[in-house]
């Protein structure tokens, strides 16, 4: 391996966060202050295998802390999980002199860079770049926070609308296989019932407290289901109420996009500053290949290998605190 690292590159790859903005921009300032040469690869390991990369100065990460998306363009790229494909990509760095790569991504992001520093000698360092807050290791992933008050913003304007209208809402948020957005999110709005992949729908009993509820004459209703729960998602679970209950209104809204655009919250700008610093701080030390979290609050550096997609581990105690502060 070589052992000093002297330019490095920044990457974002899979689903954009927000927040990633800020991540590049601690990257870049960190290295410059720290002597080295950084460079930007467009578009995730695709641009990487094209050489698509540019080189980066202080100013070329001015007003972009508090932007969506990433000035970097993001990719998912199928070919960069082969060998050939990872070759290719080193062939790259060596040819552009970079020794040291930092990649801001997801779980998906992160299995690519494991092989990838199993074969070649450049280290790297994983930053977790995700709404969905599916990675083990780190209490935060960039972009969660700023995804979870979009939808909360979204849910709450739901609110009015159903509250003057009597009817119900089914809410589906993003998460892919995990039900931490819903989880937040419906927490925050008070939601009436939340549906998570991590805990089995029991449709009989979410028809039972709704008719609970429709004595007590409690009309307006929000569920938030996690888009990777297990029944169908929303319009699974709509048309099972419809089923039931035919006289009740119910409309579905499905937020999308929306929750992975927008400025970032200031959560998500000092956790992508701070793990963005860490990133080179680990290049700097020879820290190498590891992926760098928060955890209670302290910086937690997991070996790239070990890590691993958080999953099913969302513990009963917050459906109970759901149920109760929702009756
Ligand atoms: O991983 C982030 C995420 O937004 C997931 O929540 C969602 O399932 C997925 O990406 C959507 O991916 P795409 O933008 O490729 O449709």
């Amino acid at each position: 391996m070589d052992k000093k690292v002297t330019r490095i590159g920044v990457l974002t790859s899979g689903g954009d966060a927000p927040g990633m903005n800020a991540a590049i921009r601690a990257v870049v300032r960190t290295g410059i202050y720290n002597g080295l040469e950084v460079f930007g690869i467009m578009r995730g390991y695709q641009g990487l295998l094209e050489n698509d990369i540019v080189k980066m100065e202080s100013r070329s990460v001015a007003n972009i802390i508090q932007r969506g998306g990433t000035i970097l363009k993001t990719a998912r790229c199928k070919i960069f999980h082969t060998a050939e494909g990872r070759q290719q990509a080193y062939d790259v760095l060596k040819g552009q002199g970079i020794n040291g790569l930092v990649v801001i991504g997801g779980d998906g992001s992160f299995r690519g860079a494991v092989e990838f520093s199993r074969e070649h000698d450049i280290p790297v360092i994983g930053i977790a770049g995700t709404i969905d807050k599916d990675i083990h290791g780190t209490d935060f992933t960039i972009g969660f926070d700023t995804a979870v008050n979009t939808a909360v913003e979204a849910i709450d304007k739901i609110r009015d609308t159903a509250d003057a209208h009597d009817r119900l809402f089914i809410v589906e948020v993003m998460g892919r296989d995990a039900g931490y957005i819903a989880l937040h999110s419906g927490i925050g709005t008070g939601a009436e019932n939340i549906l998570i992949p991590e805990h089995k729908t029991d449709i009989d009993n979410l028809i039972s407290s709704l008719q609970e509820k429709e004595r007590r004459k409690k009309l307006v209703n929000i569920i938030v289901v996690a888009e990777g729960e297990k029944y169908g998602g929303a319009n699974e679970v709509a048309r099972a109420v419809k089923e039931r209950m035919p006289h009740i209104e119910t409309r579905v809204c499905i937020l999308g996009h929306i929750q992975r655009g927008g400025a970032p919250t200031s959560m998500d700008r000092l956790i992508a500053s701070r793990m963005g610093y860490h990133a080179v701080e680990c290049l700097l030390e020879g820290r190498h290949n590891v992926f760098v979290g928060i955890l209670n609050n302290k910086m937690n550096y997991v070996p790239l290998d070990k890590v691993h997609k958080k999953k099913g581990i969302i513990n009963d105690e917050w459906m109970k605190i759901v149920k109760i502060l929702a009756s």
